[in-house]
């Protein structure tokens, strides 16, 4: 009877494959929607993707190469291996360190409207430290004076067109692939559609992928890599988002307004964030 072999050595291919650092990378942002596009891109039979975030190119760079490629899934050569740490899009030097790995990583950036994200963002660390002041609070140096605090992350990730510069240091615009967090909402297939373009791998995910599911009001898996049975994202992606108060949201629009047309200007892409 036929009996899989396993081998101890990593470098080893086997009928299964072999470890490969990562072709491309869902390099953030944190809160956009990059757990759904990860999740969403790995039904893909040409994508085989590491299911936790490595935080190798941001905590763990110390640990070399050897140490990332080990916690890739094995592949085939035709297969292409990804990963994503969300947090990598606001690391000074993972731009430089992802290019030293290899100029023709390809990478992937899911963006939202800034101003949802921050709160997106706040809501969640509330979950885990209920303690923390309000978002309002954090949210200035001084309020009255309208004066936006961008050193809290949960500012400054917003501000992409900033981190963007650091990364076209290095990439080209063509080796980045934009994915509007809205749209992966309302049009997951279409989105997906694109992501798979960018890949340069067949359209393979489409509409047949998806379906609405009312109680999480959210697209949801029809099935997945590992299962026939549907499935939905966990109960941390699609929180129920904490009330603010509506005059600082529209401080923080007028904020986030110059840094998006910015950011527009320079993808050419309109993400419509009003
Ligand atoms: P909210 O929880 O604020 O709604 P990330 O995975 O990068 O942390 O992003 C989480 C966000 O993904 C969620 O933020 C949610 O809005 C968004 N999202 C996009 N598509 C989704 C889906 N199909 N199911 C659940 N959340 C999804």
């Amino acid at each position: 009877m036929f009996k899989a072999q396993y081998r101890k050595d990593d470098n080893m291919t086997t009928h299964l494959g072999s470890k490969r650092l990562p072709q491309a990378l869902i390099v953030g942002v944190k809160k956009g929607g990059t757990r759904a596009v990860l999740e969403f891109i790995r039904v893909h039979p040409e994508v085989r993707a590491v299911g936790t975030e490595p935080h190798f190119f941001d905590r763990h760079y110390e640990r070399g190469l050897e140490w990332y490629r080990s916690l890739m899934p094995r592949t085939l050569s035709s297969q292409i291996t990804m990963e994503k740490t969300p947090s990598y899009f606001v690391t000074k030097e993972a731009p430089r360190r992802i290019f030293n790995m290899s100029r023709d990583t390809k990478l992937i950036v899911v963006v939202r409207n800034p101003v949802t994200r921050a709160i997106s963002d706040y809501t969640q660390t509330l979950s885990k430290k209920p303690d923390i002041p309000t978002f309002e609070g954090l949210s200035f140096q001084n309020r009255s004076l309208g004066l936006v605090d961008t050193s809290w992350n949960a500012i400054r990730i917003g501000m992409y067109v900033v981190h963007l510069q650091n990364w076209l240091q290095y990439f080209p615009l063509s080796q980045i692939h934009f994915v509007s967090g809205e749209k992966l909402i309302t049009d997951p297939a279409g989105e997906m559609g694109k992501v798979q373009d960018f890949l340069g791998i067949k359209r393979v995910i489409t509409d047949k992928h998806f379906y609405f599911n009312k109680t999480k009001g959210f697209p949801c898996l029809k099935k997945t890599e590992s299962s026939t049975l549907p499935r939905c994202l966990g109960k941390s992606k699609g929180r129920t988002h904490v009330q603010i108060d509506p005059e600082v949201i529209e401080q923080l629009r007028d904020f986030y307004r110059p840094y998006n047309i910015k950011f527009y200007e320079t993808v050419g892409q309109d993400f419509r964030w009003e």
